[in-house]
């Protein structure tokens, strides 16, 4: 009861979430993207809503519905997610990057369907915007003073998990890097359950068990939620 009538802790505050996979077209029939479900993102989604948020959900393709409650924005390419997101950066508080975008998309789509032929075929592929860093440059030329948003990034890796994520969390000037080891069991795509450690500036923030997408949504927005009290008036 207290849940629902009680304050909530992101009461008034807007979160921007993006999650699911970015589609990079090579023709009207064929694209290229990747295995994310958009679960992750999902539950962190509806984890911002059920604690008072106005969440902004911006969703690539993804394999399950995007929970109610919340504002769907609909975008296929990096080029299109680019745009949902930093044009709502000035009006959030938390933004979280769940989403897995392609880091490279075809050079020439083709607006007509590829005829085969008995050739090789060679697809020449040239590198996307990097959204996450864009918005740590974006943070990093505000103002003093200006309302600037806590960032959360993701980095899914196979290897030296906390070498990457650590490299990741500088070059994109982010508050926070949640990592996972995609090849561990019960993490990373598809599964219904997490294994990740976060990051912040001065190393390891935490360490957490194999929890459920909704514990793990749950306890990234605790860290959060310490990030806006530090940093807030
Ligand atoms: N990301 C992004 N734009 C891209 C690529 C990645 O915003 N073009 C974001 C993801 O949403 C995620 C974080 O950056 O929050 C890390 O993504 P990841 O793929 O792990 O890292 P990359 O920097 O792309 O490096 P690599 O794939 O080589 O490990
Ligand atoms: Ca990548």
């Amino acid at each position: 009861v207290a849940m629902l009538t009680g304050p909530k802790p992101l009461d008034g505050k807007r979160v921007l979430v993006t999650a699911g996979g970015t589609v990079e077209r090579i023709d009207p029939v064929r694209y290229i993207t990747n295995d994310s479900s958009g679960k992750m993102g999902f539950a962190i989604a509806e984890a911002a809503r059920d604690r008072g948020a106005k969440v902004t959900l911006v969703v690539g393709k993804a394999d399950v519905s995007p929970p109610n409650g919340v504002e769907v924005v609909a975008v296929r390419s990096a080029a299109e997610m680019r745009d949902a997101v930093m044009c709502r950066l000035p009006d959030s508080d938390i933004v979280v990057k769940a989403a897995a975008v392609a880091d490279y998309r075809p050079a020439r789509p083709r607006a007509e369907k590829i005829k085969k032929s008995a050739e090789a075929l060679t697809l020449e592929l040239v590198p996307n915007p990097d959204i996450l860093q864009e918005i740590g440059e974006w943070k990093a030329s505000r103002e003093d003073g200006a309302r600037k948003p806590f960032v959360i990034g993701f980095a899914a890796e196979t290897t030296d998990v906390e070498k990457h994520a650590t490299d990741k969390l500088r070059r994109k000037k982010s508050d926070l890097i949640v990592a996972n080891d995609v090849t561990a069991e019960g993490a990373g795509f598809g599964t219904d359950t997490n294994v990740v450690s976060v990051y912040g500036p001065n190393g390891l923030v935490a360490s957490l068990p194999l929890l459920s997408k909704k514990d793990v949504a749950g306890r990234i927005l605790d860290l959060a939620q310490d990030g806006l009290r530090a940093s807030g008036p």
